[in-house]
């Protein structure tokens, strides 16, 4: 039972700054001795230098757009080096762990563990779908068009983002959470068939079910069973539990079921790579609001790797 955590302190793919502090926050909380007592052996690695970025923040700010989307050549380069860590990860036959920074990292960590699992299914845990392309964006912001990336739906794209092999076919993802999707991702989402999972599916049939569903609809042919990745954004869960992150919507998982969806995923023994993604500290309004929300974040990833109520 081996694992790396990747930290990924990216703000790039969008504007409110503090959503880098996600990983120091999260192992300051204790993370990585916490796996540990769950029976893992961790190393953690830093593929982006906090002080570098904070230069190719400033630097990048004005010059750097295309089309209507923001940062685009910041998001390229620093998820390239984030894909070449989750990949190198696994290849050593090892768990990914990426504790972003903001959701544009995706485009980095699911590259990574495709090119090691090419039958990988990818479940989409958030209150957003992040399927915007570089046209249909409204905001410019890239956290809100990873899965465009992952699709390969931008031909026409900057040189710093053309190294996305963009190769995940839309049969092998499966969103859970959603409740606040923009009119052009619902359109991407119909033409393509992607299996969507709202929470209006959660109240209907419970999360188990939806979870049982989800698996099946990524590896139809095993009977639900193959490699699987979770990209976990935090604000699918209720803002009661997580406030403390960038585009918050209410309505959404409460914390059990939050933790129930990765509880059941260790069970299957098929996660091999995990994201936890939009924690924001700097965006609390009190203390608890960000224990909360970090606390919140560290139990996903124990949850996800094997912790147990009994
Ligand atoms: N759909 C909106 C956009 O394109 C919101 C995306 C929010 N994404 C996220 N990773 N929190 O900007
Ligand atoms: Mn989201
Ligand atoms: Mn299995
Ligand atoms: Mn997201």
């Amino acid at each position: 039972k081996e694992l790396t955590i990747i930290q990924a302190p990216f703000c790039g793919g969008q504007g409110k700054p503090g959503v880098e502090k996600g990983p120091k926050y999260m192992l300051k909380n204790g993370l990585q001795s916490q796996l540990g007592d769950l029976g893992w052996t961790t190393t953690v690695e830093t593929p982006l230098d906090a002080a570098e970025l904070k230069l190719m923040m400033e630097r990048d700010e004005v010059t750097d757009q295309y089309k209507r989307s923001k940062r685009p050549n910041l998001v390229g380069d620093n998820t390239k080096k984030i894909y070449h860590a989750v990949k190198k990860t696994c290849s050593e036959g090892k768990f990914a762990l990426t504790l972003g920074g903001d959701h544009s990292i995706a485009i980095g960590t699911v590259s990574g563990a495709l090119a090691q699992y090419p039958d990988l299914g990818l479940l989409w845990i958030d209150a957003h779908a992040d399927i915007n392309t570089l046209e249909s964006t409204n905001s410019g912001n890239l956290h809100g068009c990873p899965v465009s990336f992952l699709l390969g739906l931008n031909d026409d794209c900057p040189e710093s983002l053309k190294w996305v092999p963009g190769d995940l076919k839309p049969e092998k993802i499966a969103y859970i959470g959603l409740r606040d999707v923009d009119d052009a991702e619902k359109k991407i989402i119909k033409d393509l068939g992607i299996k969507a999972f709202s929470m209006y599916h959660v109240d209907k049939y419970g999360i188990n079910k939806v979870i049982e569903m989800a698996l099946q609809a990524v590896h139809p042919e095993t009977n639900g069973h193959g490699p699987i990745m979770c990209s976990y954004d935090v604000d699918a869960v209720d803002p009661l539990f997580v406030p403390a992150t960038g585009t918050p919507v209410r309505g959404g998982l409460t914390l059990r079921e939050a933790l129930f969806l990765v509880e059941r995923l260790a069970e299957t023994k098929d996660l091999v790579a995990l994201d936890i993604v939009e924690c924001n500290p700097d965006l609390a309004v009190d203390d608890i609001h960000v224990s909360n929300t970090i606390s919140a974040g560290c139990a996903i990833a124990r949850c996800a790797l094997g912790e147990t109520l009994l």
